[in-house]
């Protein structure tokens, strides 16, 4: 959610810093702008809507300067404009902003009565011309820095250049990330690693309240009161590589087929070849011993939390409360102390995520977080982290970090199960096989493409569609939802399958179809029956099976695809596979813009 990048060094600024915008853009793609020193003086150039028009801006009207900086801005306050763009400033500083400035409006008043001038709608530029004030004031750019610094309130990641200082930037972050990238005479500063990729392995991660100076030779790094802290370089494993497109139309479609490669990492991770048991690392309370669980998170990585309650709750009899993470931040459950959050997220800064996490620690829960980004604001805040082993994920909707997600919560279910005793041995290699098999047994969903193409072809004809399941499988049915409405715009809702006849079912005519998740699992008749339910008033009925569930489908279905059968018990984990599949191929069909969906941004770190 909004990007920003800087450069500092030998060479021009505004290409790199461009080309970090790119592998930024996922986080929002309403307008973007880079701002150079030229001569010693800051230069600005802004554009409304993608990152191309920038660049056409750019090619009418280069910038030149070895020190930079870039936003790609996913509108809070104020509309898409080029008006409303980053970077903000005056002749005396430019400024990056990704985040939210709780107190802007106090502070916009305060500096309005002492003569400043606000010429944009943005809760951003109130860190643009507080900087300026201090430095009209007489200050140098890093006290100025930093006396705005300590006035901000609320979720920020900031980057700054100054008139006159060639070879400075100023970065500072409070609740949103910021990374620091070491190179050759020369330094950058990313909102992620993605960012910073091609130009460096070294990175220096901030902590909230950190500030940095960067200059060609290095970086100083301190807290808000200008206390020298360290912190770490670590190398990051990212290459350019691995943020490519790979021949793929969309990253998307790129990341559909990673699927089987990243489940598979993901259990390499948590079970141990030799003896084919999950294991955890080691955790700082027991998970014999937690009287519950209490699950949140986001969107997609909720419906993760929905199939993990049911594997909690069914394999290691742990009772679970479960609900989105903007409720779950302000319901105030009451919860026993030493009962178990679990929260899952992909990128580890989703605000309401985040913000549930500090609530249920401030009820002396214990925190285990399941993340994709592993240098992550909730990671440094989890008493435990099991990382999804998905890579980077770019298409703003989530694929392969899902089924990840899944896959670490199925095991968590297993190893949870054993520690309170109710799981036996054989149970166990009976589940963990299933496991096993899934990078395989995923791998063969790739050939029902054209299966999957044909079901796409009804579904694109709609106007609304409605998705079914039941059990384990309703989550799947609300992501497959929830992914058509996010990348096709056609209106879908999901319904667990017995809810049908308590009110929806007065919607089914030929203009809804019907979506099914339908493998032979335990629930298939009861499920069938719904879905014959729906076939007799009209319903055109497009559903998921197995190869075992697959003649009795063909009985009802209009259109029906086989994949792969599965143990039950991972079902869900497959499934969602082809339902994601259908929605992208809804929106090729469509000619949506498929990675980058209008409205949306990746890693959202606003409320
Ligand atoms: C949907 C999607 C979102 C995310 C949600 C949570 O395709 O990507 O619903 O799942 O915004 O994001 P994370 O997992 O980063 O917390």
């Amino acid at each position: 959610m909004c990007g920003i990048c800087g450069a500092v060094g030998i060479r021009q600024a505004a290409p790199v810093v461009f080309e970090g915008l790119r592998r930024l853009e996922y986080r929002g793609y309403d307008s973007a702008g880079i701002a150079t020193l030229v001569d010693g003086s800051v230069e600005r150039r802004r554009a409304s809507g993608k990152l191309d028009n920038l660049h056409a801006l750019l090619e009418n009207s280069p910038l030149t300067g070895t020190t930079g900086i870039g936003h790609t801005r996913w509108a809070t306050h104020g509309a898409p404009t080029t008006c409303n763009a980053h970077p903000h400033g005056t002749s005396r500083v430019a400024i990056v902003h990704n985040g939210i400035i709780e107190n802007f409006e106090t502070l916009r008043r305060e500096l309005e009565n002492v003569g400043q001038v606000f010429e944009t709608e943005t809760d951003s530029e109130t860190i643009a011309l507080l900087v300026d004030y201090h430095l009209q004031q007489g200050l140098p750019p890093k006290d100025a820095a930093l006396q705005a610094l300590r006035r901000l309130e609320g979720a920020y990641a900031v980057a700054m250049i100054f008139a006159g200082h060639d070879g400075l930037i100023i970065g500072a972050c409070h609740n949103a990330p910021l990374a620091v990238g070491f190179g050759e005479q020369e330094m950058f500063l990313g909102s992620d690693s993605l960012a910073l990729a091609p130009l460096t392995q070294s990175i220096a991660y901030m902590n909230n309240g950190d500030c940095v100076l960067l200059s060609a030779q290095g970086a100083d790094f301190m807290t808000f009161d200008g206390t020298p802290v360290e912190r770490t370089v670590q190398r990051t494993t990212l290459t350019a590589g691995a943020i490519g497109k790979d021949g793929y139309r969309h990253y998307m479609e790129k990341e559909l087929h990673e699927h089987p490669l990243v489940i598979g990492q993901t259990l390499q991770r948590m079970i141990d070849p030799a003896t084919r048991r999950v294991v955890l690392p080691e955790l700082p309370f027991d998970l014999a011993t937690v009287p519950r669980a209490v699950m949140t998170a986001c969107g997609s990585a909720f419906y993760a939390a929905m199939v993990g309650r049911y594997w909690l709750e069914e394999v290691a009899r742990l009772p679970v409360d479960i609900d989105v993470a903007s409720e779950m931040r302000y319901r105030n459950p009451p919860l026993t102390p030493g009962s178990l959050g679990l929260l899952i997220s992909q990128s580890g800064e989703t605000a309401d995520t985040l913000a549930a996490l500090r609530a249920l620690r401030e009820k002396s829960v214990h925190i285990l977080s399941v993340l994709n980004v592993e240098h992550s604001s909730m990671a440094r805040e989890s008493d435990v982290v099991l990382g999804t082993v998905a890579g980077p994920e770019i298409s703003v909707a989530s694929t392969k970090a899902f089924t990840a997600q899944l896959t670490v919560l199925a095991c968590l279910a297993i190893a949870t199960a054993r520690s309170r005793g109710v799981l036996d041995p054989l149970k166990e290699e009976e589940l963990v096989s299933a496991l096993l098999d899934l990078p395989s047994r995923t791998a063969e969903i790739f050939k029902q493409g054209e299966a999957i193409r044909n079901m796409a072809k009804i579904v694109a004809e709609a106007r609304d569609v409605l998705y079914l399941g039941r059990g384990s499988l309703f989550p799947i049915a609300m992501e497959g939802a929830l992914k058509l409405k996010e990348i096709s715009y056609i209106h879908a809702e999901a319904y667990a399958a017995g809810e049908m006849k308590h009110g929806p079912i007065s919607l089914i005519d030929r203009s809804v179809p019907i979506v099914a998740t339908l493998p032979s699992t335990a629930l298939f008749d009861k499920t069938l029956s719904n879905l014959q339910e729906a076939k007799a008033r009209g319903g055109r009925l497009l559903i998921f099976t197995d190869t075992e569930g697959a003649e009795r489908v063909s009985k009802i279905a209009e259109q029906s695809v086989v994949l792969p059968h599965v143990h039950d018990f991972v079902s869900p984990i497959l499934q969602a596979i082809p339902v994601q599949m259908l929605a992208y191929e809804v929106a090729v069909l469509k000619g949506t813009d498929v990675d980058q969906p209008r409205n949306l941004a990746k890693s959202v770190t606003v409320e």
